[in-house]
């Protein structure tokens, strides 16, 4: 398995994957619309297109598709809308780039000549939505979405249905309930549901990596939706104060870049199929108070 088609290839998990193949030998195709709400330059492709095979084009686009399979063995799916909050307004590109996207990668894997043998989607941890907590009357529980009237005076907590008390964050495992709470999350997990299906009669081996927080150098400090990390690192450059919302205490699991690109890598060359893992470090950091 050598040639190696990467959508998104220009982003900053593509990019990291791309160099890491691209020193092992792999042959690699981007196909990447260079998006310019990440790409505020062309440093990135001027970069990548000595080095690749690299397609300008929209993987809305049939065409691309058509051309960018052509001879590969392997597709790597990031492509995507990525923002959590942007999801919530812009629903119909979200649902467009995110979901009818990968339905036309699988149309035209389905309907035309090709040799590809494996398919890796980045996926992500928003499909477990608030995760696990605990209950002291229900044991662990895993509740939706909080109330707009509670939020609107400040109550954060999500609360018991049972009684007044408080459910405690407990950390989320991967018995979690799958349970989006965004319009990017829904549109992850149809990806995966998607893939898994389709790839299956197709005979192509698929690998789902649900991303914890990536973080590490290329990350976009253009794009306002892409990650907490770069939004607080913009602030901070610019001298600006942070906003904290809710109560601060929000945890979430960062993952290097290096780590994902080597999960990734093990993925790709892993020869079993259908199988989602999480790719994370089991630690949780908490945005203010504790680290
Ligand atoms: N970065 C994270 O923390 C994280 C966490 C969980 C999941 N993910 C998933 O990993 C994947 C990659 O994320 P990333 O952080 O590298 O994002 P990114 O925004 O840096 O890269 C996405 C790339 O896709 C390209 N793109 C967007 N729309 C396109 C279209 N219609 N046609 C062709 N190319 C298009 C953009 O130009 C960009 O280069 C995404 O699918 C994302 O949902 C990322």
């Amino acid at each position: 398995m050598k040639n190696i088609l990467i959508t998104g290839g220009a982003g900053f998990i593509g990019s990291a994957i791309a160099e890491r193949l691209i020193s092992l030998e792999y042959n690699i195709t981007i196909l990447d619309n260079l998006s310019s709400k990440i790409h505020n330059n062309r440093n990135i492709y001027d970069k990548l297109k000595k080095k690749t095979n690299f397609f300008i084009g929209d993987i809305n686009v049939r065409k691309d598709w058509e051309n960018a399979i052509l001879d590969q063995d392997a597709i790597i799916h990031l492509a995507a809308e990525t923002g959590t909050g942007e999801s919530m307004y812009d629903i119909y590109n979200y649902t467009n780039t995110n979901v009818s996207a990968t339905a036309l990668m699988l149309d035209v894997l389905t309907n035309s000549q090709h040799k590809v043998k494996k398919i890796l989607l980045g996926s992500s941890r928003a499909v477990y939505g608030e995760g696990m907590y605990k209950c002291k009357e229900q044991g662990v529980v895993f509740p939706s979405c909080r109330k707009n009237k509670d939020l609107k005076v400040g109550v954060y907590d999500f609360m018991s249905q049972s009684s007044s008390s408080k459910l405690i964050p407990i950390p989320t495992n991967e018995e979690s309930h799958i349970l989006p709470t965004s319009v990017y999350a829904i549109n992850k997990l149809n990806q995966e549901q998607l893939i898994l299906l389709v790839a299956k009669n197709l005979n192509i081996n698929t690998t789902v990596l649900r991303f914890q927080n990536v973080f590490g150098p290329g990350q976009s400090l253009s794009n306002p939706y892409t990650g907490i990390l770069s939004i607080f690192s913009t602030i901070i450059l610019n001298n600006n104060n942070i906003d904290v919302y809710e109560d601060g205490l929000q945890s979430r699991d960062f993952i290097y870049i290096d780590d994902v690109v080597e999960a990734s890598y093990l993925a790709l060359t892993d020869n079993d199929s259908g199988e989602v893992f999480n790719v994370g470090t089991g630690i949780a950091s908490k945005c203010f108070r504790c680290c």
